[in-house]
């Protein structure tokens, strides 16, 4: 069967099954899952044999991280085996047409995000993504999954339901944060799992008191939180979504205590500092952007050689930025190790026996599942401390 006619049956099929009000154009799409750790022998054939159709995806489609650094893979401790699979895979994926950018955070902070418009409909599969997307730039999708997500780059459809429709992008809990607002990625990801373990409530939280534009990174652990323990794909705060009533909406309230976040973020940093720590720390869940390597760099200004062992996950688009290019190397001048186009949790890369710390929830999450290891939730800061020898670790 031919790949489009493949792909427009599954896509109809999946339009009955969720009632859906017939088929829409996408602007663009965003696969994810292409790791050859989630994928296997059967994902990979599926893969070529669509490949072997010759067609192409009809509209710009680009590609979530996959199971290693395509350059530093050995440096990672990927085996030969895993890594010619997963160049088969990137291969089939780019002879369908899909763009290798490796990347969780290219739909909303890569060089197609420039053109996108509140409104415009898109198929993406990175959850982290769909919620920063829905929330921050106004576009509309579904969460989608890897298939779904190549079929619509395919056919340059998706089905009319969900977080496409007006009525479901509105406000269903209205979440106060008293003060102090949360600060840097661990408090922000830490609020968004207290929303979405709200469950069904939290569909569409509107959050407020936030009380100013929070960081691009903030807002990142944010999503990546709420799409980690709720089925939240979208958030609405004003000043941050284009699509944020002015006025808090009249629906139940629930109340969040600033202090608590803080005190949690406080308490992971006091448990760093009385030791007993893992020595590994894992920045970059989602991917760092050039924001987040910059406020690294500069964090590391005074280090001369770093003495834990710091891993930073990042993709190709972000050290394609003069600013992002040279943060890197000036963290890897000091022992900084990073990896790009690859992810902490999606690559079988091995992990540190005794554990490992993680400034993000939504790592703290997976890690433990798909490494089987211990991940301490810690501000970026411990990594700091870890760097200047001030944690001696496990
Ligand atoms: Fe991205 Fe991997 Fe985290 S895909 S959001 S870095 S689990």
């Amino acid at each position: 069967m031919k790949a489009y006619d493949l792909a427009l049956e599954v896509l109809t099929a999946l339009s009955e099954a969720k009632e859906a009000d017939g088929m829409i154009k996408v602007v663009n799409a965003h696969v994810s899952g292409i790791s050859y750790l989630n994928l296997g022998d059967y994902g990979l054939e599926f893969l070529e044999d669509l490949a072997a159709s010759g067609e192409k995806v009809r509209v710009p489609t680009s590609s979530n991280p996959c199971g290693m650094d395509r350059e530093l893979w050995r440096e990672q401790g990927i085996s030969e085996d895993f890594a010619s699979k997963q160049l088969r895979v990137n291969s089939a994926l780019e002879k369908l047409g899909v763009s290798p950018t490796y990347s969780c955070t290219f739909p909303y902070e890569g060089k197609w995000s420039a053109n996108l418009r509140p409104g415009d409909h898109v198929a993406w599969a990175e959850s982290s993504a769909v919620v920063y997307g829905n929330s921050v730039l106004g576009i509309r999708s579904n969460r989608e999954g890897g298939p779904s997500a190549l079929f619509s780059g395919l056919t340059g459809l998706t089905p009319n339901y969900g977080m496409h429709l007006n009525e479901n992008r509105k406000p269903t809990v209205l979440i106060k944060v008293e003060q102090p607002i949360p600060k840097g990625p661990l408090e922000w990801g830490l609020l968004g799992k207290k929303i979405g373990e709200l469950g069904e409530l939290a569909r569409v939280p509107y959050i407020d008191g936030i009380g100013r534009v929070a960081t691009k990174g903030e807002l990142k652990a944010l999503s990546a939180a709420l799409a980690t323990f709720g089925p939240t794909d979208m958030f609405l705060a004003r000043n941050i979504s284009p699509e944020a009533p002015s006025q808090p909406p009249k629906v139940e309230v629930v109340t969040v205590d600033g202090r608590e976040l803080e005190e949690e973020s406080r308490s992971a940093l006091d448990r760093a500092i009385s030791g007993g720590t893992p020595r590994a720390f894992f920045l970059g869940c989602p991917q760092y952007g050039v924001e987040e390597l910059v406020y690294l760099a500069r964090l590391f200004s005074e280090v001369k050689k770093v003495k834990g062992d710091i891993f930073v996950y990042t993709s190709s688009h972000v050290l394609s930025d003069q600013a992002g290019f040279r943060a890197a190397e000036s963290l890897k001048e000091k022992g900084v190790k990073i990896f790009r186009d690859t992810c902490p949790v999606f690559s079988p890369a091995p992990a540190f026996s005794g554990g490992v710390m993680t400034d993000s929830v939504k790592s703290s999450f997976y890690l433990p599942q798909s490494k089987r290891v211990k991940a301490t939730l810690e501000p970026t800061v411990v990594s700091f401390m870890l760097a200047i020898g001030e944690l001696e670790g496990a």
